[in-house]
């Protein structure tokens, strides 16, 4: 089995990407780790132990993480982010309360012991800002050389979801971002909104799951149910009504099958001096800077085969 980190800010698609990956067969879901995004973090925290124990996997941890981006100071982050007017990530998911407590430990103290007392390669897979894993590097420089796979959601190369340029995870910490991606890690995946733009759930697909009537099935169809009626009004990309996209699960779901995602490897930076453009991922398409590549860039994915993976995952027995 593919053991993963999943580092969250659950989250609406956060809370799907949580149960892929603790409920597919092929998956080992070694710890959760939370960070301010979505919501504020303890919320992300609480969120992250409801979906475990209404799916009846408990047993992982969650690790709170980050309360803040790395460096700035008064970023509109740390309290509440709206996307027009309507919260699309509630700080309470529509799962019972949470019965198991946080662990102890903090994200980054788990992430520094467990990478390096790790004797299998475990991904490290942040969904949310990337402050945890910047604090994890600054804290313990050699964590660069721990993790043999990062694959992250974040970015965007044809458009932004918060600024006109700008993706919310990049946005949400541009400094931590900028410093993730430039550390020198050995194999980094960039799932920007151009690919999870692509593969998007429908009514239809909620209607599929909600048949299947499994925890993990009827949570994620009410919540994406609700991630279409937001985004059909506050987000639409020029997509169709009655779809949205579930950007955190599709990470998940490309760590089992990467044929979902088709990449390519570009040179990609952060910028974290423009007011105008401020976490926007720039993307080198046309290898003018010459930086290395350092990111294997997703910009296309395969809708069928995402939708595919979490009605066959979900079907499976499971449950408190
Ligand atoms: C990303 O931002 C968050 O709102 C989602 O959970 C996802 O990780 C998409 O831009
Ligand atoms: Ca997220």
């Amino acid at each position: 089995r593919k053991k993963l980190i999943l580092d969250v800010d659950t989250g609406t698609d956060d809370a799907v990407a949580i149960m892929l990956a603790a409920l597919h067969p092929e998956l080992e879901l070694v710890g959760v780790t939370t960070v301010n995004g979505n919501v504020e973090v303890q919320f992300c925290t609480d969120n992250s132990l409801r979906v475990l124990d209404h799916i009846g996997r408990a047993d992982i941890a969650v690790y709170e993480g980050a309360d803040r981006p790395l460096v700035r100071t008064g970023h509109p982050i740390v309290k509440r982010y709206d996307e027009g007017g309507e919260k699309y990530h509630p700080e309470e998911l529509p799962v019972p309360p949470a019965r198991s407590a946080k662990a102890e430990k903090t994200a980054v103290e788990f992430l520094i012991e467990t990478y390096r007392a790790a004797t299998d390669p475990i991904v490290l897979m942040p969904v949310g800002p990337l402050t945890n894993v910047a604090a994890a590097l600054a804290a313990y420089p050699k964590f660069v050389k721990l993790v043999p796979e990062l694959i992250i959601m974040g970015g965007g190369y044809a458009f932004g979801n918060v600024t006109p340029s700008a993706e919310f995870n990049i946005w949400g910490d541009a400094e931590a971002a900028a410093r993730v991606l430039n550390s020198g890690f050995e194999k980094v995946t960039l799932v920007p909104l151009d690919a999870t733009h692509q593969a998007l759930m429908t009514l239809a697909d909620c209607d599929r799951l909600a048949a299947l009537g499994t925890p993990a099935a009827t949570a994620t169809a009410e919540i994406v149910r609700f991630r279409i009626d937001v985004h059909d009004k506050y987000q639409k990309m020029g997509e169709e009504g009655g779809s949205a996209p579930v950007h955190d699960a599709v990470c998940v779901a490309y760590l089992v099958d990467r044929s979902i995602l088709s990449t390519t490897r570009y040179p990609v930076e952060v910028e974290t001096a423009s007011p105008l453009t401020v976490g926007t991922t720039i993307v080198d398409t046309q290898f003018r800077s010459g930086m290395k590549p350092n990111v294997d860039l997703a910009l296309s994915a395969d809708p069928r085969k995402f939708v595919d993976m979490l009605a066959d995952t979900f079907a499976r027995p499971h449950g408190p």
